[in-house]
């Protein structure tokens, strides 16, 4: 008896007329992550460290750099935001959700998308080394080059960028286009289109 195939439709992130050039292509992004594991692992492999991402933006990057990785690890979670839906920094930091993990005594690694203020991971940084963990380290995917407002050094770093607004494998305008496979530039979003 024969199965017949079914034929799959692929669905596809309709790409808006805003939605800009390729930054940073899927197959940059794979070498550079994989450069980026090969370090956190010979820096981590007896460490059993804790990876934190921070959500929503870096759970992306984070699922495929912790299989690269490919160590003794665990993973957890938070949420903070400081953008209140727009491309501006509102300056304000929140924990929206907190870590499920006790870090005292653990040698923990803050996965981030994006540092562009540094207000987040500033805030962060302060607010988990009163946790006590016996190191904590940042790995950012991304950091825009002279925006800082609170210098903020990531030990692992994917990529240097200008000052632009970018969407794209994890990186949202307004919760969009997180699951576009390259990281693009976002050019003039509309401002009321029911985002
Ligand atoms: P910071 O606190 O100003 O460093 O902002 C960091 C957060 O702002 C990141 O975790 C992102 O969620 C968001 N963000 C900053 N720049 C961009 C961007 O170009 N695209 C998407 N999100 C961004
Ligand atoms: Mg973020």
């Amino acid at each position: 008896m024969t199965t017949k195939t079914s034929v799959i439709i692929k669905p596809k992130v309709k790409v808006q007329p805003y939605i800009g050039d390729i930054l940073i292509s899927k197959r940059e992004l794979k070498s550079r992550i994989k450069e980026l594991a090969n370090r956190i692992k010979k820096d981590y492999h007896d460490k059993n460290p804790l990876v934190i991402g921070i959500l929503k933006g870096a759970g992306l990057f984070l699922s495929d750099l912790v299989r690269e990785v490919g160590i003794d690890l665990q993973i957890d979670f938070m949420m903070v935001s400081s953008y209140a839906a727009s491309t501006k920094t509102s300056g304000i930091v929140r924990i929206t959700k907190d870590l499920d993990e006790d870090i005292e005594g653990r040698h923990v690694l803050i996965v981030e998308d994006i540092i562009d203020s540094g207000l987040t991971l500033s805030y962060l940084k302060r607010n988990l080394k009163c946790r006590n963990p016996a190191s904590l380290e940042i790995c950012s995917l991304l950091k825009k080059k002279s925006r800082q407002k609170i210098p903020t050094e990531a030990k692992y770093l994917g990529f240097e960028i200008q000052d632009i607004y970018v969407v794209g494998y994890g990186l949202d305008y307004k919760q969009r286009f997180r699951n576009l496979k390259n990281i693009r530039i976002l050019n003039n979003p509309p401002k009321n289109n029911g985002f």
